[in-house]
């Protein structure tokens, strides 16, 4: 097996924030403090009208080009990691391919909701050690304001817009990929999903947008949110195992943030102290696929991560699909 390795991360959060208040002020029954009690969530980004998944994905994969040293030009790989992409056919990878100018890449996206970012670094991982290509870049990226419903409060408190990247390679200059981990159970998947849009609801009518059919729907988010908590810590224990360290010589865990109440859960579950958490959801809500592309990229600009030290992403969505990777940066 190579040695993968990560030369550059990058993200990019659209500037429009619609805070706790403003959602209130939109005529929904929820409260401030409601939303920050039980989901840790202050405020959320939301794209411009005129701006879509790849615009997002474009401004990280440059801040991730440019901390790796290589151009788009030089990728051999991009895999885009979104449950909403600009179009179904073509590819959300093949709009920013276009964008981006990189003609020598070949491009596919992933659909693995939250848990997005980490398989499509395992599935680089497998193409880069296979002498596939030399570089390939990965994103996470959504604009999940477009597919939730901004009258129900349920779900709609939870979600916001943004894109993260990272850039890798094989050999041995950059941070340490140490492992990737992935994990599907579709037979208990259906807990959240978007039903309309694709084979199941179709074609799309009058009558199924009148139903809401094209928006995410979340069921029994109580019960998804304990089997969550069991799975990202199982991701934590795997990574560890596997690499033959503990949980206590982990330095960062970078998990995907979908609920604060949540990573309090895993941090009390691992017996890990919870500043040993890297924290976004305060301020970004519950990106998908983007959200922990976003929150490693940030600790590593911000100076939270310092070199040599051991990072644990583990990461959990609707699929049902989770794992983890562990990385020496
Ligand atoms: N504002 C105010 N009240 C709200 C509300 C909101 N935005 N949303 C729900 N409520 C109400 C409910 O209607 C309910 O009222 P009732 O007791 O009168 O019936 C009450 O608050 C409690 O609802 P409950 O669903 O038990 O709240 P909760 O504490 O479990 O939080 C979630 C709900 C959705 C925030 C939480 O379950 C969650 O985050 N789940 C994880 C979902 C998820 O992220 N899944 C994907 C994993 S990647």
């Amino acid at each position: 097996m190579k040695s993968i390795r990560i030369l550059g991360t990058g993200s990019y959060v659209p500037p429009k924030i619609l805070n706790n208040y403003d959602l209130q002020k939109m005529g929904l029954d929820t409260s401030h403090d409601w939303i920050v009690k039980r989901t840790g969530i202050h405020e959320r980004r939301i794209a411009g009208d005129d701006v879509c998944t790849s615009d997002l994905a474009l401004e990280a994969a440059i801040k991730a080009l440019n901390m790796a040293g290589i151009t788009a030009g030089d990728l051999g790989l991009i895999i885009f990691a979104t449950i909403t992409p600009d179009t179904n056919c073509p590819a959300a990878a093949n709009w920013l391919q276009a964008k981006l100018d990189a003609p020598n890449a070949v491009n596919f996206d992933i659909t693995a909701a939250c848990s997005g970012f980490i398989y499509a670094l395992n599935a680089a991982s497998q193409y880069l050690n296979s002498d596939f290509c030399k570089y390939a870049l990965v994103i996470g990226a959504e604009v999940m304001s477009r597919v939730v419903n901004w009258s129900d409060r349920t779900t709609c408190i939870l979600w916001g817009d943004g894109a993260g990247a990272a850039v890798l390679t094989t050999g041995d200059k950059g941070h340490e990929l140490l492992s990737s981990h992935i994990h599907t159970d579709g037979a208990n998947g259906q807990d959240l999903q978007v039903p309309g849009g694709g084979s199941l609801v179709t074609p799309i009518t009058h009558d199924s947008v009148d139903k809401g059919a094209h928006y995410l729907k979340m069921i029994e988010a109580n019960a998804s949110f304990r089997v969550a908590v069991r799975h990202f810590i199982e991701s934590a224990r795997e990574a560890a195992r596997f690499n033959g360290i503990s949980i206590e010589d982990i330095n960062w865990f970078i998990p995907h943030q979908a609920n604060n109440r949540m990573t309090q859960a895993i941090a009390k579950g691992l017996e890990v102290p919870y500043e040993r958490f890297y924290i976004t959801i305060d301020r970004y809500g519950n990106s998908s696929s983007a959200s922990c592309a976003i929150a490693l990229d940030e600790a590593v600009r911000d100076g939270s991560v310092k070199p040599g030290d051991i990072i644990c992403m583990p990461v959990f969505g609707g699929g049902l699909t989770w794992g983890s990777a562990l990385i020496r940066w």
